[in-house]
């Protein structure tokens, strides 16, 4: 057909290739950068995000766990947290969490400001109440202006506190990964050896679970599908979505992770059992599909995983103000049955 169009015709369509690529219609979407609406709350957000203040010892912040120089989470099987206790389950990244029908391995927070209040409280992790949060807070000048730039009251509040960490985790996405150049319509964003991956990604079966733009994060399925998952026979092993319903058909029901960025968030699996992506996607395939993958197979659906790897937020260290003669102390003291996750 191209050659009977006339020279004038192929002239200009080359030129708009040039300047708009085609976008691509998949299963997988491509992440949008974030405009900040709301500079002054983004801001608290990322004050308090790296606050160790809001733990009991002064010294466990949201970055202890979920590392913004590295991964989003702390690469480790589990979480360490208050008194240096070892956490039940493994931190997922918070960079597109946003992207998660629900927060959490099992969905018990239904958003990012809802889960933000779990860790503060929990025993195991940061070892506060929300009381001692916001007392710590309210006993700061600055940090009683900026809730009240933001708020319009001084008196700090924990759902406040929430809702500025979520805003500043609203704007933790990596957009510009080459799978999504790749997406918007650049051919040359990958290789043969990456894109025969993705199809192998599709034709498997992967992308029935793992879609969207996260490439994952939107649905619940049993680890576990189609053969059992042997992690699950462990002595406190996870129930997942069991736990929230206490159906017992969402027992070893999971929230599908989000593979953006997976090259970064080693180890594997919410129980962190698996440190190479080789062995976790054989183990996929396995558990969830039935199917053996050879090497070569492997090897190109992990060569295609590292193509979600996006451009993480360049984020300003914040500076944060100092405590006052009524800010309560470090206080390093581990009750005794510390709980779970968080
Ligand atoms: C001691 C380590 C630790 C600290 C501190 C911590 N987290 Fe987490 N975070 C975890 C673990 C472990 C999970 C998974 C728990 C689960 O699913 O049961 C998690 C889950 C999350 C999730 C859900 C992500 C997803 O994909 O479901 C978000 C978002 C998150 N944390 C944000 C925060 C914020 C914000 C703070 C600070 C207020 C914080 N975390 C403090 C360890 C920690
Ligand atoms: C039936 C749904 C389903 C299918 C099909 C599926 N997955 Fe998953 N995937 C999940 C669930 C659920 C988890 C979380 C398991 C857990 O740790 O509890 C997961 C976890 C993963 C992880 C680890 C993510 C992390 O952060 O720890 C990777 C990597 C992964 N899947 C890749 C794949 C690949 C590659 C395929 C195809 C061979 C595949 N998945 C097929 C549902 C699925």
């Amino acid at each position: 057909m191209k050659h009977a169009l006339g020279s004038a015709i192929l002239i200009s369509s080359v030129a708009l290739s040039m300047t708009a690529a085609k976008p691509r219609s998949e299963p997988i979407t491509p992440i949008e950068a974030v405009k900040v609406t709301n500079p002054a709350k983004v801001s608290l957000g990322t004050m308090l995000y790296f606050e160790p203040r809001l733990s009991k010892s002064g010294s466990i912040s949201c970055n202890s766990c979920h590392n913004l120089m590295t991964s989003g989470a702390d690469n480790l099987p589990s979480s360490i947290g208050h008194g240096w206790q070892l956490g039940p389950i493994n931190s997922p990244t918070v960079f597109n969490s946003k992207y998660n029908l629900a927060q959490f391995w099992d969905g018990r927070a239904k958003d990012l400001s809802e889960q933000a209040g779990g860790p503060i409280a929990n025993p195991g992790e940061m070892g506060s109440t929300h009381e001692l949060a916001t007392e710590t807070l309210q006993s700061i000048p600055e940090y009683r202006a900026l809730f009240k730039k933001v708020y319009g009251t001084d008196k700090v509040n924990i759902a406040n506190v929430q809702d500025a960490i979520a805003a500043f985790e609203e704007t933790l996405v990596t957009p510009n990964s080459r799978f999504d150049q790749w997406l918007k319509g650049s051919d040359k964003a990958l290789t043969a050896t990456e894109l025969r991956g993705y199809e192998t990604f599709k034709n498997k079966g992967c992308v029935a679970c793992h879609s969207g733009p996260g490439v994952g994060g939107g649905m619940y399925q049993k680890f576990g599908l189609v053969k059992p998952y042997a992690g699950n026979d462990h002595p406190g092993a996870q129930v997942g979505r069991f736990a929230v319903t206490k159906n017992e058909t969402d027992k070893f029901v999971f929230k599908v992770p989000l593979l953006r960025n997976i090259e970064l968030t080693a180890p594997y699996f919410h129980d962190g059992s698996h440190w190479t992506l080789e062995e976790t996607v054989k183990t996929m395939a396995n558990v969830q599909l039935g199917q053996t993958l050879t090497d070569a197979e492997a090897g190109d659906i992990v060569a295609f995983l590292k193509t979600l790897t996006g451009e993480r937020p360049k984020i300003s260290m914040p500076l944060l103000p100092p405590s006052t003669n009524t800010t309560p102390h470090p206080d390093l003291t581990v009750a005794p049955k510390a709980a779970t996750s968080g």
